[in-house]
């Protein structure tokens, strides 16, 4: 490890290098005495024009009521459906296989419902281990309400000590558990490590045995470019609180691939909602019998999109789709990279855990400290800093390529220098 310490002005000499192009930090609400947000990975800054479209909607309920559905700009009937352009553009999804509703892990129950479908000996789900506790309660509890055992339907794949899983590990585990496996529900990038999953060679190895294949978003939409359409994943969800900065609970996403959207419903079964039948005939009710589900992932829907709730999510969506995923992901890797040289140095009282190849990460750093990580925090924050911490001694530092800058990245290594060593 060579020492490379960097300077503030080199730090500055980056920024002007690397120009305006998907920049967008004035578009942000900075928290006063903050001199470095390293949070972007857990909640998302509020973007400044959040406010303009939540008093919106405001006035046009004022103004409006109930007749808003129909009128003014963005008529709340079909309010979800702003967000879908956008979002399909984000995680690379055809017109109609992405919808933004609910929270993360209530649209991985539905979607569950759907894709995790156990028959005869074919009953087993494939999840990581150490996975976000949400994700561990949603699939035990689902698997319980089919009458089945977590201890013996669920398999998970343990991680190395760091937490890793390494390449080839899921396709390994996939092809052992063969027949008897229905459904694969994994992350895009794992929560703890920043390690990104090769989605398409998982997809193919779980269809390749005949199960479903399902991702779990949260730390990968907004952060990495995806294309979950020609993957050929057949179902993904994610919040919008943390790269894609709508807010704390914001409105999450989900996706569901267009092959399952023709579906019967006795063929694959949905828990329904009026939202997902066709808006066309959907104030029919009365004259209707069964729920008839629309041929897209609406169909999902339960209930009307909560409006005050999706107008931040639509303001933010604005930003990612002036930059682009691509000039995104670029600028992103070169502050991740550089902040990793500043913290890689000989005699470093910390290590990186984070994978070092460019496809096998994202903005995310996960520093394994040799003190406690709560300490750590506060050491931080009394210099500007905000990073998070996950007990006992990791801490997780996400430069957000929309507001971050190389000066920011120098401020985190400097401080932790200065008060961690
Ligand atoms: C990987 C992962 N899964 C699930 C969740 C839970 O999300 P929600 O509270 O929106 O259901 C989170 C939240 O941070 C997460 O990071």
């Amino acid at each position: 490890m060579s020492a490379h310490l960097g300077s503030l002005e080199e730090a500055r000499a980056l920024d002007r290098a690397a120009g305006e192009a998907a920049l967008r930090r004035d578009a942000f609400h900075m928290p006063p005495g903050v001199s470095a947000y390293m949070c972007g990975n857990s909640l998302g800054l509020c973007p400044r024009a959040a406010q303009r479209a939540l008093l919106g909607e405001l006035e046009a309920w004022q103004k409006s009521a109930v007749d808003g559905h129909f009128k003014d700009w963005r008529g709340w009937y079909r309010y979800h459906e702003h967000a879908r352009g956008p979002l399909e553009r984000l995680v690379g999804a055809r017109h109609g296989e992405v919808v933004a509703m609910n929270s993360l892990t209530v649209n991985l129950h539905l979607l569950l419902t759907s894709f995790y479908r156990p028959e005869g000996s074919r009953t087993k789900l494939l999840m990581e281990s150490p996975a976000f506790p949400s994700d561990t309660f949603a699939v035990e509890t689902h698997v319980r309400s089919r009458g089945l055992e977590p201890d013996t339907h669920v398999i998970t794949v343990q991680g190395d000590s760091d937490g890793l899983f390494g390449v080839g590990c899921f396709e390994r585990a996939i092809a052992d558990a063969g027949d008897e496996l229905a459904c694969v529900l994994l992350p895009g990038v794992s929560f703890l490590t920043g390690e990104v999953l090769d989605m398409a060679s998982i997809a193919a190895a779980a269809h390749e045995v005949g199960a479903t294949v399902g991702f779990d978003l949260a730390h990968a939409a907004g952060n990495i470019p995806l294309s979950l359409h020609d993957w050929d994943v057949d179902f993904a969800a994610w919040c919008s609180y943390k790269y894609l900065n709508a807010g704390p609970g914001a409105i999450a996403g989900a996706f569901v691939h267009e092959r399952h959207h023709s579906r019967s419903q006795a063929e694959l079964p949905r828990l329904s909602g009026w939202w997902g039948t066709d808006p066309d005939t959907r104030f029919d009710m009365h004259l209707n019998d069964g729920f008839e589900p629309v041929a897209s992932v609406d169909a999902w829907q339960c209930s009307n999109p909560p409006v005050m709730a999706m107008a931040p999510l639509l303001a933010s969506l604005d930003l990612f789709d002036q930059v682009g995923m691509t000039e995104l992901r670029e600028r992103s890797l070169r502050l991740t990279s550089w902040l990793r040289s500043l913290l890689e140095f000989e005699g470093a009282p910390w290590r990186i855990i984070t994978p070092k190849e460019s496809h096998r990460h994202g903005a995310q750093l996960s520093v394994h400290l040799h003190i406690d990580a709560g300490t750590a925090q506060r050491r931080l924050q009394d210099q500007g800093v905000l990073a998070d911490v996950r007990p006992p001694s990791m801490i997780r530092l996400a430069p957000t390529p929309l507001y971050s800058t190389f000066e920011d990245c120098w401020h985190v290594a400097d401080a932790m220098r200065r008060c961690l060593t």
